[in-house]
């Protein structure tokens, strides 16, 4: 059986088949020592060196957490380059929110940087460094965050699928991170794509049992387009945040596009005759489709059905006033050949390719940088999303969650979320309350735009 580390934070839930651990890195207090470091793995036919990871020889582990109960975790960082920690989606304290010279100073080599939090929402959400953030993301460091309901859902199982992509030589070794073509592009697409660092894993759980099956897209630049294959299913929550709407189950021929760094959880009905396989599909440029992870139904249980399932219980998210939400724009591009950005001890790809508001960002570590909008705590705004690139853009925002209201292409479902794809020349407008203060990071979720220039901050005040 394939090793997973699972770190509780409380009596979370436990993952399939019994084949949780409890992590070594739990001490008194509940505080979590997650350590940054070098990592080998065998990703395909030989081990890769160079990884980063928080053990010598595994990907990131799930974090487990409860919704309203605090987390805490120490992140020591034992490489040789800066790092800092970013938990996305989680709408907590600016001040825990790890983006370096906006909300804390990058943590140099041997040194800690104490984090707690209390999430106030339940669902699937993830973490990865905000600083050397090309490098240690290529190389490894992305991991997945569960946050439990107050109250139980009722799924018998669970499984967590992180999916990335390596770029990794005929010898299995690293090939550059990126490109500059495909930083001035859609960015560069690694060529060996794994769940859970491996090819096609296959989990076991019981046949007829309801699964909860979490889909997180951590890579760096693949807009993942997925689909299942068998088993009866329901989209039951995106972005973190439960779906309030039906939505299509999506099947070959009609995928979902999932994003850098969004999520999608269904629910699974295993199929009862023992054996049969749930597919994670994923359909791959010009190539035949792939399976990304199964679902094998194993023994035989009481066949349960989907709609036992009773809705999650929505997160603690306020409603926008749309009557009296003020509109601000921004406008995703190409920039004029700019000097590369100031990112001090977090690293620069050496070059400006793209802006917001057509100004490139300056840097991580530029001073006198101004935010791009500034909006007044317990506010509704109206943020107008405007692609001008015929690129596509997966445009985050920290610390707030939002809901789309508008889109120029195509009739988009109410779902919130804190990061909306921008499909090429598209116009979204994006509604939410500005409820959590601070200096909030606003960037394009394939690295190489925000490293080179797709980045900026609104600022709650
Ligand atoms: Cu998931 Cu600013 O990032
Ligand atoms: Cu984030
Ligand atoms: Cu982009």
């Amino acid at each position: 059986m394939f090793r997973r580390d699972l770190l509780f934070g409380g009596a979370a839930l436990l993952g399939a088949a019994g084949l949780a651990h409890l992590g070594s890195a739990m001490a008194p207090h509940g505080v979590q020592e997650l350590v940054v470091q070098q990592a080998t793995y065998q990703l395909r036919h030989q081990r890769t060196a160079g990884m980063v990871s928080l053990s010598s020889d595994a990907p990131p582990p799930v974090l487990y957490g409860r919704q309203g109960q605090e987390m805490r975790f120490t992140v020591r960082n034992t490489l040789d380059e800066y790092t800092a920690m970013h938990w996305h989606g989680l709408r907590i304290a600016n001040a825990m929110d790890g983006v370096p010279y906006l909300t804390q100073m990058p943590i140099g080599p041997d040194e800690r940087f104490a984090y707690a939090f209390t999430p106030p929402d339940a669902g699937t959400y993830w973490y990865h460094p905000h600083c050397m953030t090309m490098e240690q993301m290529a190389h490894g460091l992305t991991g997945v965050m569960v946050i439990a309901e107050a109250e139980d859902p009722g799924f018998d199982s669970e499984e967590v699928i992180n999916l990335r992509d390596f770029r990794l030589d005929a010898a299995d070794a690293f090939l550059p991170t990126f490109t500059a073509r495909g930083a001035a592009r859609g960015g560069t697409m690694g060529n060996v794509q794994t769940a859970n660092w491996r090819k096609g894993p296959v989990y076991d759980h019981s046949a007829g049992s309801l699964v909860r099956l979490r889909v997180v897209n951590t890579d760096t630049t693949r807009i993942y387009k997925l689909y299942l294959d068998g088993g009866m299913a329901r989209i039951i929550a995106w972005d973190g945040h439960p779906v309030s709407v039906e939505l299509p189950v999506p099947r070959a021929g009609a995928p979902l596009l999932l994003a850098p760094g969004q999520r999608v959880d269904l629910a699974v009905a295993m199929p009862v005759e023992e054996g049969r396989q749930v597919g994670l599909m994923a359909d791959l440029p010009g190539q035949p489709p792939r399976l990304m992870a199964g679902l094998r139904a194993v023994g035989s249980g009481p066949q349960r059905d989907l709609a036992e399932l009773k809705p999650l219980a929505r997160n603690p998210l306020a409603q926008p006033d749309l009557d009296r939400a003020e509109l601000h724009e921004f406008v995703f591009g190409w920039t004029p050949e700019g000097d590369a950005p100031n990112d001090g001890f977090c690293g620069t790809l050496g070059y400006t390719f793209w802006s917001i508001n057509r100004t490139a960002w300056s840097g991580d570590a530029a001073t006198g940088t101004t935010p791009l909008a500034v909006l007044e705590r317990g506010k509704s705004y109206v943020l107008r999303l405007r692609n001008e690139s015929p690129n596509l853009h997966p445009i985050h925002v920290h610390g707030l969650a939002f809901v789309p209201i508008a889109s120029n292409r195509r009739s988009l479902p109410p779902l919130w979320t804190d990061t909306m794809l921008l499909l090429k020349d598209e116009v979204i407008d994006i509604a939410l309350v500005a409820d959590n203060p601070g200096d909030w990071a606003f960037h394009c979720h394939v690295i190489e735009h925000q490293k080179t220039g797709l980045t900026g901050f609104l600022r709650v005040t």
